[in-house]
């Protein structure tokens, strides 16, 4: 083991700079010290060209904006992404104001010029959603925050920019940074990660069986592009259990997952989210994976039980708090005529949960 991916990851601090705008437009003076551009950083003529390209529907439109039902004050958006969410909720809710996160520069001016319309009832700010509270709390000037909304992973531009290496489908360097000015990239955390830490990874995404030999074969292989990575997969795996992708999706989604650092992410955003809400406020949480879904779950049930230990037919003598009532048990799903749409809503978990006005 050469050291804990997420610590690694996390080795620069989460701190958010403003871009630069020097006259190549090059965003990579923004790198932490110490670190090479990625070869292909996004250069701010490309950055200016994808925003007008960044198209993501939102997925359970409808039901996210009627969850939220709130009448005035502050909705944080914690995964802004193109603002589609944020758009919907800024017309149904004339009173509210939203304020915007994102950690991808690219979705955060998207999200700029989508929401550009709503003048000052829109803020956009830049950094991680594990550091919602510290980012928000200075721009509510005392207004209420009656909801938050986390949408998670990445969104359609994210997937489908064949330059950011998210996905198998197009050949790219292997980067799938969100923030595409900082952190390493997949190809600089599989250099640095030994084999038994990728079996470890891989397994915990789902590839039981195929593990070891996918990460042997990943580690010797050193793939630098994302059809380098593929061959790798490939190698290791006999096509016969190749099923249509499912191997390199999950080998995709695993090593996206450590690079963002995605699971501290969820669990100190959830905490950060109830941290911010006033008293009745509603917390919103998409999820497309079943790691992420049982995080949330697990996250509203403790609110919900306090952490009461008490048989569960009998009144509560532990003296647990409920702070969040969980409001419909069980996740909401896309319809059908949803996904036949937007495939990309077909694993969308939503779950909801409203902060309890304590006595
Ligand atoms: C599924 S998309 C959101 C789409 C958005 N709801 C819309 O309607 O356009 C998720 C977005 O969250 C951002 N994101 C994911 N994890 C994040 C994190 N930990 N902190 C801040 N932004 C994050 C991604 O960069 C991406 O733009």
């Amino acid at each position: 083991m050469k050291g804990d991916a997420h610590s690694r990851v996390k080795r620069w601090p989460w701190t958010m700079r403003s871009l630069p705008t020097n006259p190549n437009g090059d965003f990579s003076s923004a790198l932490p010290l110490g670190v090479a551009p990625s070869p292909h950083s996004v250069t701010l003529v490309e950055g200016l060209q994808m925003t007008q390209d960044f198209v993501h529907e939102p997925v359970l439109a409808a039901e996210v904006v009627n969850a939220m039902a709130v009448e005035d004050g502050i909705i944080v958006d914690a995964t802004l992404g193109g603002a589609g969410h944020s758009a919907l909720l800024l017309e149904r809710y004339p009173q509210v104001r939203i304020i915007g996160i994102d950690r991808d520069p690219i979705a955060r001016e998207a999200a700029r010029r989508r929401l550009a319309p709503y003048g000052d009832r829109s803020t956009v700010v830049a950094g991680d959603f594990a550091s919602m509270a510290t980012l928000v709390r200075p721009l509510t000037h005392d207004v209420p925050i009656r909801g938050v909304l986390m949408d998670l992973g990445v969104s359609s531009p994210q997937l489908d920019d064949g330059s950011r290496g998210f996905s198998f489908r197009y050949d790219a360097p292997l980067d799938m940074r969100m923030d595409t000015t900082q952190g390493e990239t997949a190809a600089q955390y599989i250099a640095s990660a030994d084999v038994y830490e990728l079996a470890d990874l891989f397994r915990e995404h789902g590839e039981s069986r195929f593990a070891g030999a996918i990460a042997r074969s990943v580690i010797a292989a050193l793939p630098t592009t994302t059809s380098e990575l593929v061959s790798a997969v490939e190698r290791a795996v006999p096509a016969a259990a190749r099923r249509r992708g499912h191997v390199a999706t999950r080998v995709f989604q695993a090593l996206r997952v450590v690079v963002n650092d995605e699971e501290a992410q969820l669990r100190e955003g959830l905490d950060a989210a109830i941290s911010l809400l006033a008293p009745g406020g509603v917390l919103v949480v998409m999820s497309y994976h079943s790691g992420e879904d049982k995080v949330v779950k697990k996250f509203m049930l403790e609110g919900e039980s306090g952490g009461c230990t008490c048989p569960p037919q009998l009144p509560c003598v532990c003296g647990a708090i409920s702070t969040l009532e969980v409001t419909r048990h069980g996740a909401i799903l896309a319809s059908s005529d949803e996904v036949e749409r937007n495939p990309r809503a077909r694993s969308a978990r939503l779950r909801i949960a409203r902060l309890k006005e304590l006595a």
